[in-house]
Formats: C-alpha cells, sequence, structure tokens
C-alpha cells in the first residue's frame, strides 16, 4: 500500500512528534511503500525566518534519517524540491469551492493564535490535497488534528472526477494511534509554537534540566498522588517498561515517592531511549553532502511519479 505523510519543519522535532507520529511513520516503513517528505512550502504559511528554515529543513531531514528512515525503501524528500505540486495544487483551486476552505478549523486556530491569514495559509489544505493526490496516495498516516485537512482532500478529488472524469485515487485517513496527547513541560500539549517541548536530539543535559522543570502539583511527599492527572507519569509512559510503570504507579498511589525521583527516572529513561540514535545523529551532522544527496534522489523518485499524474490532471482539464 502506498502510504505518505509531511511534516513541517517548523521548529526542531520533539518527544511528542516522536510518539505522535515518526514512530508510526517509521514502523509503517517495512510493509508498506513509503512516501514521506518536509513539508517547507506549508512551512512557509508561518513566515519563518529564511534561515531558520533552511537549517530546520536539513534537522528534520537528520532527524528522520538518524531515527530509521530505510532511504532504499522510503522514498524521502524535501517538497519544494518537487515543484510541480505546486502546479497541481493551481489545478485543484480552481475546483474547490471557498466555502470548503472557510470551514477548515485549523485555520482559525492558527488565525485565532495570532499568526497572520495570509492567502497561503487559508489554501494550505489544497496544497496538502495536491501532496497526497500527485503521489496516488493510498494510505495517510497523521495525527487527530489532519483528519478535516483529509476529509478536504476526498472532497477536491471527488469534486475533480465528477467534472474531468476519474483521475485521482481517493486517499483514506489513517488516523495514529496517538499515545494520547504528549504533554509539554508546562502541561500544556507539546507543541514547537509553546515553547514547551523536550527535542529528540538536544543535549543530554538540557534533557535533564527541561525534564527537571517539568510542572506538576504541590501534593507533599509523603501523601499519595494521582499517577493519571500527572505530567511526568505521562511521560514515563512512553519509555519506561511495563513491569517499572506498575511500581511507579504503585509508588504514586501510596505516597512517600516525591515527584523529584520520578523526574530524574524519567530523564534516566529518555536519554536511555534515544541513545542508540544520538551516534547516528552525530554521524550525519558531520556530512551534510550525504543528507543532501538523500534528499535530492528523493525528490527525483518522488518527481518520476509526480510527472504522470500530473499529465493526467493537466490533459483532463484541457491544458493539453
Ligand atoms: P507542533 O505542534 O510541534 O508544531 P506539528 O503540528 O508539526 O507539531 O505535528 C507534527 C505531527 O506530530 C502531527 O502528526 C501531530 O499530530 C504530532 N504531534 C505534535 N505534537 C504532539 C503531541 N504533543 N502529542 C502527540 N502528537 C503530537
Ligand atoms: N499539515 C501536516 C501537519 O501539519 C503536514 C502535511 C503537509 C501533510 N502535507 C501533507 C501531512 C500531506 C500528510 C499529507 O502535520
Amino acid at each position: 500500500m502506498r502510504v505518505l505523510s509531511g511534516i513541517q519543519p517548523s521548529g526542531r522535532l520533539h518527544i511528542g512528534n516522536y510518539f505522535g507520529a515518526m514512530r508510526q511513520h517509521l514502523q509503517l516503513q517495512s510493509q508498506n511503500e513509503g512516501f514521506y517528505f518536509i513539508a517547507d512550502y506549508h512551512a512557509m504559511t508561518s513566515g519563518p525566518k529564511p534561515n531558520d528554515l533552511r537549517q530546520n529543513k536539513l534537522a528534520v531531514a537528520m532527524d528522520y534519517l538518524a531515527l530509521g528512515l530505510d532511504t532504499d525503501k522510503t522514498v524521502f524528500w524535501c517538497q519544494s524540491d518537487v515543484p510541480l505540486v505546486t502546479e497541481l495544487c493551481w489545478i485543484l483551486s480552481c475546483v474547490t469551492p471557498m466555502g470548503l476552505l472557510q470551514r477548515c478549523v485549523s485555520f482559525k486556530d492558527k488565525v485565532a493564535q495570532g499568526m497572520l491569514p495570509n492567502h497561503g495559509l487559508f489554501a494550505y489544505p489544497v496544497l496538502q490535497a495536491a501532496d497526497i493526490l500527485i503521489f496516488d496516495s493510498q494510505l495517510v498516516p497523521v495525527g487527530a488534528d489532519q483528519k478535516q485537512h483529509i476529509e478536504v482532500t476526498r472532497d477536491i478529488a471527488g469534486y475533480f472526477n465528477n467534472t474531468y472524469g476519474e483521475t485521482f485515487v481517493m486517499p483514506k485517513d489513517y488516523i495514529l494511534e496517538s499515545v494520547a496527547v504528549v504533554p509539554g513541560i508546562d502541561g500544556r500539549k507539546m507543541s514547537k509554537s509553546y515553547d514547551n517541548t523536550i527535542e529528540i536530539f538536544e543535549p543530554e543535559s538540557s534533557v535533564k534540566k527541561k525534564v527537571m522543570k517539568i510542572v506538576t502539583d504541590s501534593t507533599p511527599v509523603e501523601a499519595p498522588k494521582d499517577p493519571n492527572k500527572c505530567n511526568v507519569f505521562a511521560l514515563l509512559k512512553l519509555v519506561a517498561s511495563q513491569e517499572e510503570l506498575a511500581e511507579w504507579e504503585k509508588k504514586y498511589r501510596q505516597g512517600g515517592t516525591g515527584y523529584g525521583e520520578a523526574k530524574k527516572r524519567l530523564a534516566e529513561l529518555l536519554i536511555e531511549y534515544f541513545k542508540p540514535y544520538r551516534q547516528k545523529r552525530a554521524e550525519l551532522e558531520k556530512n551534510i553532502d550525504y543528507v543532501n544527496e538523500v534528499l535530492k534522489k528523493g525528490a527525483q523518485r518522488a518527481t518520476a511519479v509526480a510527472e504522470k499524474t500530473l499529465k493526467k490532471a493537466r490533459i483532463a482539464v484541457g491544458l493539453e
């Protein structure tokens, strides 16, 4: 099955991205034909500084490669290296009713958070539809927040196919069984936009510092604690073994264990979990040419597929 997903290089990837999305992307590679890309055109909608965008793209590429993206099997590229997708975006724009985009909650949310309502942000779902449809994607694994964008993609594909004849494969969404929302160090959803993240590959000393800062309530050490209301426990769930987690649950409920102790162990476990990948990440950092080469080859493979679909669409609408 052809599986496609994109991730925006809007900052450094964090453990919420990993447990909520990347880990599943990487698992899906073995049984499927993976098409994964770095959505830099999409990241432009939030107006990043040029140098930040440049560096974040490269960092996302190195993160995926270090975490086990298999470049022999999976096609991995940077969105803007296959600009054909913007032509399809235009073609799709011409069958997309304004009302469909006006109903998108992610646009409204982003504007409510203070992002400038530029046209790119409004048209974001059309570009996402082009990403998906140009590669004949069958399955699109995304977080629950993206479900509406996949529905919009299906609507747009439907309008197009009804108007111009069967052209696009109808994709299915695949809502990632997220390990629930991963909390950030301030207790809100961990997100690049809240400055509350623990990055996957930040220095170990800084992982420790951040873990020690995780917000907890003021229950005294001796008192019993509710593990399900604790941000530290929520993160322990991601990295502790079943047995160890059961132990922590007991300690919380019994009382007598402070949050500080749980934090110390959490920092150790997080560092241990990502240790094998850190080595690989450091090697990649010393070999940027290799990383760029991987992305270039990926873009060539992606272009070969995109060209065929775009040609079909161009003929269907009468551009050819
Ligand atoms: P951010 O909020 O940090 O900008 P994105 O919106 O770019 O993250 O999300 C990229 C992917 O990571 C999405 O599939 C999203 O569902 C997942 N993700 C992001 N933050 C979390 C989180 N705190 N918990 C679980 N999954 C997350
Ligand atoms: N909008 C997605 C996100 O913010 C990223 C994305 C862009 C994407 N194009 C896509 C995801 C195509 C899946 C398919 O997470």
